[in-house]
Parts: C-alpha cells; sequence; structure tokens
C-alpha cells in the first residue's frame, strides 16, 4: 500500500526570520530535570537532540522561569534569568543546532500556579483570587495551590523588565527565537482570565484591559530583542488549574485578544486547546487557531491532541494554521517527522513511567534505550 505523504507537514516556512524546514514542532514541556539552581544539564541537552534528531523542525522549550522572585513554578524547572543559565542553555542550543533544527525559548512566570519556588514563600497574581484545583504531584506539589498576593504596579513593572531580561538572555544563549508563555493558567493568562482578575484598574474589568499585561509584554519584548529573535506568544482558554475554562465573551473576546496580540509586532500565536480541530466556543464551528489567525493576521502554531497526522496536516491544509506542535505524541514518537513522512507506524502511547511519579527526564529517553521509539 502506498504511504500516505502529508505533504502539507513538510514544505518549509518561517517564523520572522527564522527558517523552517518543515511545519512539526516540539510544543513546550516542564520537565524538571535542571539543577536545584535551574541549569540545564547534558541530559536535557540530549534529550532535546533527539526531538531535533528526529525530524523536528522547531523544539519549543519548557517554560523557563524568567527572574529569582516570584516566576519560577517547579523545583528543578529550569531558568533563562542569568548568565550562568544562558551559559549553559547554549550548549543545548548547539547540540540542537548542529541536528539542523530550530530552538525557541518559552519564557514563563506562573504566577499563582506556582508550586515550588526556592526564591519566595507566596506567590503573585493579579488578584488575591486563589487558582482552582490542586497541585500537580508530578512535579512534587500537592493540596490546594496558595492565594496569591495581589500584584502592585510597581511589581507589573518589574515582571515585565523581566521578561525582557529573559529576553536577552535566550539570544546571548542562541536561540532563536522566545515564545512568551500566556496561556495555561500561569500569570499572563491569569490577567486576562474574569474570576482570576478582578482588578479595578487599567489592568482588570474589560477584555482589553486583560490584555493589556501580555499585550505589553509583547512590545517590551519586540522592542528589546525583535531585531535578534523570532518572538511569538502561547494563548489557551484552558488551564492547569481548569481545562475546561471557556472566554466568556466567546468569538467577541477572540477578536479582541488576537487583534490586539497581532498589533504588538510579534511574529506569530501559538494557540493551545484541549482538541485543536473542535470548535472554540459552542455557537461556533471555528477553531480558536482559525480565530487567532483571522483578527491577528499572523502565522499561527497550533496544539491539541493532532496525534493523527490526517488531523495535523489538515489543521494546515485548510488555512487554519502554520505549524503543528505536538506534546504527548512527540514523547511516544520522538522521531513523529520522520516516521510520519516515511510512512512508519505510530507508536500511541506514552510508556507508563514515562511522567510518573515525577515528570523528570529518564536517562532512557535520551538514550532511546526502552521502548519509546
Ligand atoms: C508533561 C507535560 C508538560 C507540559 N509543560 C508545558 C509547559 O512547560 N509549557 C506549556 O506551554 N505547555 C506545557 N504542556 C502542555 C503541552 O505543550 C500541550 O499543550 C498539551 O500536552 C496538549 O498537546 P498534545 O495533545 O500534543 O499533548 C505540558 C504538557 C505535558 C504533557
Amino acid at each position: 500500500m502506498q504511504a500516505q505523504r502529508y505533504d502539507a507537514l513538510f514544505t518549509p516556512t518561517s517564523v520572522g526570520d527564522v527558517e523552517l524546514t518543515n511545519r512539526v514542532a516540539l510544543a513546550p514541556m516542564t520537565r524538571v530535570s535542571a539543577t536545584a539552581e535551574g541549569l540545564p544539564t547534558n541530559q536535557m541537552g540530549g534529550y532535546y537532540r533527539r526531538f531535533a534528531d528526529g525530524g523536528f523542525a522547531l523544539l519549543i522549550t519548557e517554560g523557563l522561569y524568567i527572574d529569582h522572585q516570584a516566576s519560577q513554578g517547579y523545583l528543578f524547572q529550569p531558568g533563562i534569568a542569568d548568565a550562568a543559565h544562558a551559559e549553559c542553555w547554549k550548549r543545548v542550543v548547539d547540540g540542537v543546532h548542529e541536528a539542523g533544527a530550530k530552538i525557541f525559548a518559552q519564557l514563563m512566570h506562573a504566577g499563582s500556579q506556582s508550586q515550588g519556588n526556592p526564591h519566595m514563600d507566596s506567590t503573585l497574581g493579579p488578584s488575591a483570587v486563589r487558582p482552582r484545583g490542586e497541585q500537580l504531584a508530578m512535579y512534587r506539589g500537592s493540596g490546594l495551590f496558595q492565594t496569591p498576593k495581589a500584584m502592585t504596579g510597581e511589581q507589573i513593572g518589574e515582571v515585565r523588565e523581566a521578561f525582557v531580561n529573559a529576553a536577552r538572555m535566550a539570544r546571548d544563549a542562541g536561540f532563536d527565537g522566545v515564545e512568551i508563555h500566556g496561556a495555561n493558567g500561569y500569570l499572563l493568562d491569569e490577567f486576562l482570565t474574569d474570576y482570576l482578575n478582578t482588578r479595578t484598574d487599567a489592568y482588570g474589568g474589560s477584555v482589553a484591559n486583560r490584555v493589556r499585561l501580555a499585550a505589553e509584554v509583547c512590545r517590551d519584548v519586540v522592542e528589546a530583542v525583535g531585531a535578534d529573535l523570532a518572538i511569538g506568544i502561547r494563548i489557551s482558554q484552558g488551564k492547569v488549574s481548569d481545562n475546561h475554562h471557556r472566554w466568556r465573551g466567546a468569538e467577541e473576546d477572540a477578536a479582541v485578544i488576537f487583534s490586539t496580540l497581532g498589533e504588538t509586532g510579534i511574529d506569530i500565536i501559538h494557540t493551545t486547546e484541549y482538541r485543536a480541530l473542535a470548535p472554540a466556543f459552542a455557537d461556533t464551528d471555528t477553531t480558536l487557531a482559525a480565530m487567532a489567525k483571522k483578527y491577528s493576521g499572523l502565522p499561527v502554531i497550533v496544539n491539541g491532541n493532532l496525534d493523527d497526522p490526517r488531523d495535523a496536516a489538515a489543521m494546515i491544509d485548510s488555512g487554519a494554521a502554520d505549524i503543528v506542535a505536538l506534546a504527548k505524541p512527540a514523547l511516544a514518537n520522538r522521531d513523529w517527522p520522520r516516521r510520519v513522512r516515511g510512512g512508519q507506524p505510530l507508536s500511541p502511547d506514552l510508556p507508563t513511567d514515562l511522567l510518573g511519579p515525577i515528570a523528570n527526564v529518564k536517562d532512557w529517553e535520551v538514550v532511546g534505550a526502552r521502548g519509546d521509539s
């Protein structure tokens, strides 16, 4: 039988000035395998390199904390907050480049979803509202999240500066781009979220106000490093602490959010949904990715349950997105692009102990000695 070729996935494209050999990206995945000081290790270098060797044209790192204050979310999470972090990331980046792929650093402030931070006992958020749900056991958490302290105007300014500093560190490390983490219930998404943000200043109330901080961070980063790096932002409705959240204003909110972000000078928007192919809201048949594209006018990376290459290719063919990002399917198949292109079968299953009891990188993941492709 003739293997299907899914050509849509294997045409070149670019993000800003960064050229990609295909349209399949590794989605960001926190793996809590750094040193206690947030330095990436050789093991992590081997982990990322395997995806590059496997044909992913673009790798997006796990979320990296951006300062030595409140941004860290997890113990043993890597950082990009200082020159020592940048120096160590350079080795990881060089390995990925040698294998012919590009790599973006995901810049993350954990906000009130922080559950492990040696620098702070308390967490920060837009308002003193506790996130729903419970801390993640796979990242050494248990019980409820803390109720965060509502950020002052001065602290908002410090966070903006921290994103810029981290973007500069990413540039110094040789990254091709940065992805600002505006999704999944972390700080920038908390500002966007009606029930977590009860502020009465310019950052609260209307959706235009709630997206303000994300847009300011985008502009700040573009101004600081836009000439050197590709810059994107990741946006979602769902959260680590509230998977099923939907924007109350539905497409009207999407229009404000994506058009505002589209005007900041960034190069790309990355949307993530539980199922990327599903309509974004109850009263529409349009996906969130397609709305991002329509209202921002920017290229789009799409993520969420795109394991089946037919679904992944359909997102590109339909014009809804330009690049697909894979998380769990990539863990199950480190060489997903090569396999799909070569018509080889894909493994649908994650090895059972991969993310448990702790979601750290295991040595067999790096050397490929176990059944993970
Ligand atoms: C172990 C794990 C860690 C994750 N860490 C991050 C992260 O650091 N940053 C982020 O934006 N998303 C993170 N995600 C979400 C994934 O990027 C992705 O959105 C989600 O797994 C759905 O995509 P998939 O269906 O391809 O797995 C993580 C997911 C998993 C499974």
